[in-house]
């Protein structure tokens, strides 16, 4: 018990349950229309009791907000409308005290074009700052695509004063930094240490591909290691804070999603799976766990120490880049068929519920997903109780709207005028703030909120999830998925199906190779029939395990128990989470 423990507590990240807050859309304390830290430390019990683990702030320092905080002016600093250094501070503390975990965005491919360094770089070429970032006499050789087709058309920059091209892997106004230059290294590594030594236990690391690629990019030189700027900030993360972790975002082929682990556990920690996520969303528009299952069996190995973090929704388009054309279509058919949904020719500017016209069937069936499937889930902000979006916010602004606490006029989320919230406020239709709160959805047991606190709950209570071998079962049902997680003696099992037909499932547990499993009784967890026990049909012949019934687009999670009675935990390290 105590090697189970120690694991679980060590490796704490791969039991943890994130949530993504962008800290100025969840909470306004001084009523100027913009959420903040003091807001955000009086939501800590909320979302204590929700039971997430570790909160993802999205950009927290000063910025001119051209692409939300992803443009930093400043890197020992956090934005004056979120607050000052001792609001952060506070927060973490009471995030501490609270069980919660802080981890934030690091962005450090690129600085805004108003950060100093940037500023004493384009006044001279031989400025000491000019080679911190990245310079050309002509952009003869373009790095693969834009990031934001329709809005910049080069990854490269004219600088009129100094006559020549800077490098921008995003907006122009973000020029990249050098990261093969050892004092850009260095100032990493001081602005990880600044963090950490406020309480935070880790970092989101942005844009982690463009860190580590070296093609066709003059001062990012592949004769060197390019995994060094990774593995550097991972060494210096650890010296100083054995416990803090790097999540990195990498949108990348499965083929080459294991370079960001680094051969001996040595790189990140974790990774956001936009494999899976994409796999997700075609199975979800088909109606058909295949495409969820060939995108689970691409994903590789990783080393022990690492893991996949999956996710629903994430704050910006939902990109379906690693989809074919035809398949793209068949998700846009489904859940983006105007074009003012779309965006970049190969993402969505929606949140899931109004995807599915508030399906609550089908919205439950993805959280349960979310929190079954192997690795490390992420919540973002109002999932839990089917937060909508604003269309007409332009671009991927569409997501980011205040959170609904209330049915009061500011949904709760601040007393300013709805017309001067930063964040666009849902008012109206079925998703508006009178609909979907969070005040009404915990006095409603049946509510979403409580559904989805449930499954959070039940997932930290089942380690074999995250620190387990798993793999697909084996149904008579094309519609459904079925898998199982087994772990230092635990097994849980989950059923999903994706058809909106009731259907009685067999299911080849494989259990002939789980010692003692085979003989050993079968517990339901959770299921969508909140309240009710399993439904089974009785076995034919007597004796024989009995089908399961699930409701269309039902799930059901399952705990295998030993004949033994015990739901012992023999001694042993983690098995690999993958495959
Ligand atoms: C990824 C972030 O998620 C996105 O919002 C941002 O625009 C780019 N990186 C550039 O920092």
């Amino acid at each position: 018990m105590q090697v189970r423990s120690g694991f679980i507590s060590d490796l704490w990240w791969k039991n943890a349950v994130i949530y993504g807050v962008d800290v100025k859309c969840f909470q306004d304390s001084d009523d100027d229309g913009i959420g903040d830290f003091p807001g955000l430390t009086e939501r800590l019990e909320y979302l204590a009791s929700l039971g997430v683990t570790c909160l993802w702030l999205l950009p927290i320092m000063p910025s001119p907000w051209r692409d939300n905080g992803y443009d930093v002016t400043d890197y020992y600093n956090v934005h004056p409308r979120l607050g000052t250094l001792g609001d952060v501070v506070d927060c973490l503390r009471t995030a501490r005290e609270l069980g919660l975990r802080v981890i934030t965005d690091l962005v450090v491919n690129h600085t805004s074009d108003q950060h100093p360094w940037f500023q004493q770089a384009r006044s001279s070429r031989d400025n000491p700052f000019r080679d911190w970032y990245v310079w050309r006499d002509r952009p003869d050789k373009e790095p693969e695509g834009v990031s934001f087709p329709g809005e910049e058309d080069s990854n490269w920059c004219f600088d009129e004063g100094t006559g020549q091209w800077y490098l921008h892997r995003f907006y122009h106004f973000q020029p990249d930094l050098n990261i093969e230059n050892p004092k850009v290294r260095r100032e990493i590594n001081k602005m990880m240490g600044f963090w950490l030594q406020l309480g935070f236990s880790g970092f989101r690391i942005d844009a982690a591909p463009f860190l580590i690629e070296t093609a066709g990019i003059p001062g990012k030189t592949p004769d060197h290691d390019p995994q060094a700027p990774l593995r550097d900030m991972r060494g210096f993360l650890s010296r100083r804070r054995g416990d803090a972790i790097l999540l990195g975002e990498a949108n990348v082929a499965p083929d080459r999603l294991t370079d960001y682990f680094g051969e001996r556990g040595d790189e990140l920690h974790l990774l956001l799976n936009f494999v899976l996520n994409q796999g997700l969303y075609l199975s979800l528009a088909r109606e058909d766990p295949g495409p969820l299952r060939d995108h689970l069996e691409e994903l590789p190995k990783v080393p022990r120490i690492g893991q996949f973090v999956n996710f629903v929704r994430n704050a910006d388009e939902l990109t379906l880049d690693k989809l074919s054309k035809p398949e793209q279509e068949e998700v846009f058919r489904r859940f983006a068929p105007e074009a003012s949904m779309r965006l970049y020719g190969h993402g969505i500017r929606r949140r899931l519920p109004p995807m599915v016209d508030g399906d609550r069937r089908r919205i439950e069936l993805a959280y349960s997903l979310l929190f079954s499937l192997p690795d490390t889930p992420l919540l973002l902000y109002g999932e839990e109780i089917g937060l909508g979006d604003d269309l007409s916010t332009p671009g991927r602004g569409s997501v980011r709207v205040a959170m609904q606490w209330t049915d009061r006029p500011g949904g709760g989320f601040s007393d300013a005028d709805p017309g001067e919230f930063l964040p666009p406020l849902v008012s109206e239709g079925p998703f508006g703030s009178r609909q979907v709160n969070v005040a009404a959805q915990r006095r409603d047991p049946r509510s979403l909120l409580n559904r989805v606190a449930r499954m959070i709950h039940l997932r930290r209570e089942a380690p074999e999830i995250g620190f387990g071998r798993w793999r697909l079962l084996d149904t008579d049902q094309p519609g459904v998925l079925a898998h199982r997680c087994d772990w230092e003696g635990g097994t849980f099992v989950a059923l999903h199906n994706f058809t909106g037909n009731a259907v009685q499932v067999k299911l080849d547990l494989g259990d002939d190779d789980v010692e003692g499993v085979g003989a050993g009784r079968v517990e339901e967890l959770f299921a969508d029939q909140a309240e009710e026990h399993l439904e089974t049909v009785p076995p034919e012949p007597p004796g024989a395990r009995p089908p399961f019934a699930l409701q269309p687009f039902g799930y059901q999670w399952l705990r295998l128990h030993r004949d033994d009675g015990s739901d012992g935990f023999r001694a042993g390290g983690p098995t690999a989470s993958s495959g």
